[in-house]
């Protein structure tokens, strides 16, 4: 560990011991040590497919079976996958403050899998899917949905027969008001905010950190690479977040 990091390391564990409240926001990036492609990285998702093909409801309009397929490759890719050490770090987290919150915009549902109980999906979860009539009509784990993972078919709802989509945010979408609700409260309500894995591009969710800041909260970054939220980040750690979330909680 260079000199640099681990004064950073230590900033980051003193200002996680003064914490009474603690928020964490990840991205893709958390969940690439996995073997979960991230979106924007050198084989990220959006380099090799396009976006308004698969992620828009113009998409799933022109042509659901396809946008079903693309969402199946991926819950494929990632039902093979194991939550790391990131994730484990941070459902160990929801233990040692009660006042915590994890905001995710991931949709693997790896979070979950590592143990952590309170995780905001901000984007959806890949492992769910809802009626496009009825949308609070939302099928858990796809288990009570028949079809959901048959190559080449779009899912029916059991109860009325419109066609399933996958339950997540789309490029053009709303998030859920009640997630971003509970994603503004935690982030205005804690002192720190470890922002992990993500490019912090994509708002509302890249908002948050601004807004945490306004509200006193020491902004910690953890990532691989520079971000927009680097500048303003009080304590950046630069590195993957399964080594380097790992070297905080060990000496906290
Ligand atoms: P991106 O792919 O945009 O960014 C991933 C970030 O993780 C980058 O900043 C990388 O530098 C960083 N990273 C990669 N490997 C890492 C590692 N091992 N440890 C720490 N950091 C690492 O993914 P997101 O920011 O999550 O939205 O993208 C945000 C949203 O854009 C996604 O939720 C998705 C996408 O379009 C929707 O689909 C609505």
């Amino acid at each position: 560990m260079d000199v640099g990091h681990a004064e950073s390391v230590g900033r980051a564990v003193e200002a996680l011991k003064r914490a009474r409240a603690v928020a964490a926001i990840t991205g893709a990036g958390i969940s690439a040590e996995s073997g979960v492609p991230t979106f924007r990285g050198p084989d990220g998702l959006w380099r090799n497919f396009r976006a308004e093909d698969l992620a828009t409801p113009e998409a799933f309009a022109r042509a659901p079976g396809l946008v079903w397929e693309w969402y199946r490759w991926r819950r494929g890719r990632i039902a093979g996958a194991q939550p790391n050490a990131g994730h484990l770090v941070l459902a160990r987290f929801e233990d040692r403050w009660p006042d915590f919150a994890l905001l995710t915009q991931n949709v693997d549902g790896l979070h979950r899998r590592a143990g952590s109980r309170n995780v905001v999906e901000l984007h959806g979860s890949l492992w769910r899917a809802r009626c496009t009539a009825e949308p609070a009509r939302v099928f858990d784990e796809m288990q009570q949905a028949p079809g959901t993972g048959d190559p080449g078919r779009v899912p029916a709802c059991p109860a009325c027969g419109a066609p399933l989509r996958p339950d997540v945010v789309w490029f053009g979408e709303a998030l859920d008001p009640a997630a971003v609700a509970r994603a503004h409260d935690a982030v205005t309500s804690c002192d720190v905010l470890l922002v992990v894995g993500t490019s912090a591009i994509v708002y509302p969710v890249a908002a948050l950190p601004a807004l945490a800041r306004r509200s006193g909260a020491t902004i910690i970054e953890v990532n691989v690479d520079r971000t927009p939220l680097t500048a303003d980040a009080d304590i950046v750690l630069r590195g993957a977040a399964g080594v380097v979330l790992p070297e905080v909680e060990r000496l906290l």
